[in-house]
């Protein structure tokens, strides 16, 4: 029997021949990746516990269905600790991800941004961000967007805008909440909240063209957590129209703020806004911003200043009105401030920067609700290198979800955990373990601006009114949809008090 391989050759047709060499090829590298593999893995970590569920899918719907509401997404956590520890792996929109659930895990991530893990969203979500939003950029790209919005938004910022923003809640109580019987808060901050980031923004004042823009931007939130499907009919889908139709809007906003500029006649109160700096203010090699640049980051910043804060203050007047001894606190706090202007000869309805700090038990009050109930419970970052972290091996690629909602609810950091209880912020909590405005090189960048809306807008509504939920028995579900609110949206009794 021939057995020589010029043998086997000619007992074989030449494409078999080449058939079996590519198949012995092919069988030899398999078998040394596999070996390799196999000694790699020996000295390797586990993975962290969990199951990744159905290929793709995993615990897509499970997770998504849970994230409806704020029970349901603190139960699931809450099971998948039980079941498998702090640390877990699962699979959502097809990444491998691991959920790092206790204040340490929260540290590690924010600690090791840049370095061993990047800010990371599903395609989905990143489509609906834009390829340049501040927040879906890392490393040195993130620093230079970061630090030419930042000078927005630090705390000598605030001292700027301080007084448009007293007179814009001023303006909001006169003209949406005075001779109102009944109000639906929810809907009605929003009028807020949007007239006060447009107003920093783009020096929009209220009127139908912020309407129109606030209306898309909240179409667009819908699209953040939901199936990608997209089809007619489908959130996803809409979300993706209104993101087309809010940047027709801000073209237009653009193209008369350029020919403002051309003819050097940007009226002074438009020559601070955002607007005018993205067009006008030249990146680090000097060029002027792209349209999709200043557009990806001016959605951003509607996103970010607009719902955050008017859910935020919509759940914390649901929450004083179930406590009533909690509006009295507010109401002699913010009471002493306003005696205290008078006694001075101040103006007792300019608000001060010096104001703003005195206001500590409402600001416990605002923060307590973000703890029961904070606008995002996590979010992403993607490693870059195979991590190590409490004993597990975590490969490069996969994600980790920073997530609040264990520890806000864990008795060892916040004692009776369920209580609405605004004076236990007379002392900090423990790092790591409070996160409504995350943490790292992507913490809140609206932060200071979200702190001062917010408590000036109190200030004004514990001193002209005083009210109480149409349901007052409603004990939930507080709906996320995806940001958290009642199932009424906050259906309240109006009564106009005579301020002090
Ligand atoms: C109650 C109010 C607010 C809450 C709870 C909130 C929460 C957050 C959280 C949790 C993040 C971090 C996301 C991450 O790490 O993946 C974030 C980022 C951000 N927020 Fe806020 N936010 C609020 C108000 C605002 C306001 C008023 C603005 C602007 C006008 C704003 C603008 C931003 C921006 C631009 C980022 C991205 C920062 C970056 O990636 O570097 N936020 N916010």
């Amino acid at each position: 029997m021939a057995t020589s391989w010029n043998g086997l050759s000619s007992v074989l047709p030449e494409e078999s021949y080449m058939t079996l060499i590519t198949a012995l090829a092919f069988t030899v590298l398999w078998l040394l990746w596999s070996i390799s593999s196999y000694f790699r893995c020996r000295n390797r970590l586990p993975l962290p516990p969990g199951n990744f569920g159905f290929p793709v899918i995993g615990q897509t719907v499970e997770h998504l269905l849970a994230l409806r509401t704020a029970d349901g997404i603190r139960q699931w956590m809450q099971k998948q600790v039980d079941k498998h520890g702090p640390v877990f792996r699962y699979r959502f929109v097809g990444y491998p991800m691991v959920m790092m659930s206790q204040p340490e895990g929260n540290k590690f991530i924010f600690q090791n941004e840049g370095l061993s893990n990047h800010i990371f969203w599903p395609s989905h979500i990143s489509t609906m961000f834009g390829p340049h939003a501040v927040i879906t950029q890392s490393g040195e790209r993130h620093k230079l967007v970061r630090c030419h919005l930042n000078r927005f938004f630090d705390r000598a910022a605030m001292g700027r805008y301080i007084h448009g923003v007293n007179c814009n809640a001023i303006r909001h109580f006169t003209n949406h909440w005075q001779g109102k019987e009944q109000l639906v808060a929810l809907d009605i901050i929003n009028f807020f909240t949007g007239s006060c980031v447009c107003n920093l923004a783009l020096s929009l004042e209220e009127g139908p063209l912020m309407y129109r823009i606030l209306e898309e931007t909240q179409t667009w939130i819908g699209g953040l957590y939901c199936l990608p499907i997209n089809l007619p009919g489908f959130r996803y889908y809409k979300a993706l129209k209104a993101r087309g139709s809010i940047f027709k809007l801000l073209d237009g906003l653009m193209e008369q703020r350029r020919q403002m500029i051309a003819e050097d006649h940007v009226p002074e109160a438009l020559q601070n806004d955002i607007l005018n700096s993205l067009l006008t203010v030249p990146d680090e090699e000097g060029n002027l911003r792209q349209d999709s640049f200043i557009k990806d980051n001016l959605l951003i910043l509607l996103f970010g200043g607009y719902d955050t804060s008017s859910v935020t203050l919509a759940m914390t007047i649901f929450y004083i009105a179930k406590n009533p001894h909690v509006y009295e606190q507010i109401l002699q706090e913010q009471k002493l401030i306003v005696d205290g202007k008078c006694s001075s000869g101040e103006n007792e309805n300019a608000l001060t920067m010096e104001d703003i700090s005195a206001m500590k038990y409402t600001w416990g009050a605002i923060q307590e609700t973000l703890r029961l109930h904070p606008v995002l419970t996590g979010s992403y970052r993607k490693t870059v290198t195979d991590l190590e972290y409490e004993g597990y091996h975590i490969p490069k690629g996969w994600l980790l979800n920073w997530n609040s909602q264990h520890s806000h609810y864990n008795p060892k950091y916040f004692k009776d955990p369920f209580k609405f209880d605004p004076s236990r912020w007379e002392k900090r909590p423990p790092p790591f373990t409070y996160l409504p405005f995350g943490g790292g090189v992507h913490l809140c960048l609206g932060y200071e601006f979200a702190r001062m809306e917010m408590l000036i807008f109190i200030h004004h509504l514990v001193r002209n009114f005083s009210w109480s939920l149409v349901d007052p028995s409603y004990d939930g579900p507080i709906i996320r949809d995806p940001l958290p609110r009642t199932k009424d949206r906050v259906l309240i009794n109006v009564k106009r008090v005579i301020a002090s």
